[in-house]
């Protein structure tokens, strides 16, 4: 099959509105070249920047990466200061892209333990981008699924004990706007690279209806037309939500 047919299997009509990615297998991809973890790292910047850009040519509304989790901080400190400082050229790199196509920039997830220097280019891009009313791009960074929901208990909680908020009228709508992804719609699809069967504590609140595709190529291959197979994949599915069709 060639990457024209591909393209042509996706059905513009029935897009996702919104696809959040577990970017996978870095590592993997380095060392089966022979190459340090970082190497597999920095190619996934290549993905991040096809995929983004694709994403909103196809004007999917909502792209949300899982760029660093609350767990990653226990890798090899020289790792995460390299993811780090890959994070900061990405973003001072991409702003002018992001601005071409119309995408607004914003994260999830605690950044307030990030460098400053990552802070900073976060804060100046979404800052930037504020205005864009073309896609919406989250970046997870020091995202936890299970701290997000710590963390929108604590609020709530706070809430409801200045009288603010009768305990008994939380609904899943009045949850969720206590949630990092406030005013957002929860994906339609997660795509999950290299193989892993695991959902890695990624929106574990958001995800209670969304298709999960699970592709075992490595995020450094995945392009624009493994993104065109999982898009081509979940337009196939049939989404009851619990009823019966
Ligand atoms: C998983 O691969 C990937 C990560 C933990 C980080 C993902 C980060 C990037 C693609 C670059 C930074 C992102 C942005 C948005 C600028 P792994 O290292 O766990 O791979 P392995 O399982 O094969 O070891």
């Amino acid at each position: 099959m060639t990457s024209e047919d591909v393209t042509l299997m996706v059905d513009d009509s029935k897009l996702p509105q919104h696809i959040a990615i577990i970017m996978d297998g870095n590592g993997r991809w380095a060392k089966r070249r022979g190459l340090l973890r970082i190497a597999g790292h920095s190619r996934g910047i290549d993905s991040v920047r096809a995929v983004v850009t694709e994403c909103a040519r196809l004007k999917i509304g909502y792209l949300t990466l899982y760029a660093f989790s609350y767990e990653n901080w226990q890798r090899p400190a020289d790792e995460i200061e390299a993811l780090m400082h890959l994070l900061t050229e990405y973003l001072i790199e991409e702003k002018q892209e992001l601005l071409d196509n119309g995408i607004a920039l914003g994260s999830i997830g605690d950044i307030s333990r990030l460098p400053e220097h990552s802070q900073n280019a976060l804060g100046d891009v979404a800052e930037m981008t504020r205005d864009m009313t073309g896609m919406k791009l989250n970046l997870a960074l020091n995202y936890s699924g299970r701290q997000e929901i710590l963390r929108a208990v604590q609020k709530i909680t706070r809430v409801c004990s200045e009288g603010a908020l009768d305990p008994s009228g939380i609904d899943e709508s009045t949850f969720g706007a206590f949630l990092d992804t406030y005013g957002q719609p929860d994906p339609d699809l997660l795509i999950r690279t290299s193989g892993e069967m695991r959902v890695s504590n990624f929106l574990l609140w958001q995800i209670a209806y969304t298709e999960i595709y699970v592709t075992d190529v490595l995020w450094p291959d995945f392009r624009e037309e493994e993104l065109h197979r999982a898009i081509a994949d979940y337009q196939k599915r049939t989404r009851k939500f619990g009823k019966v069709l």
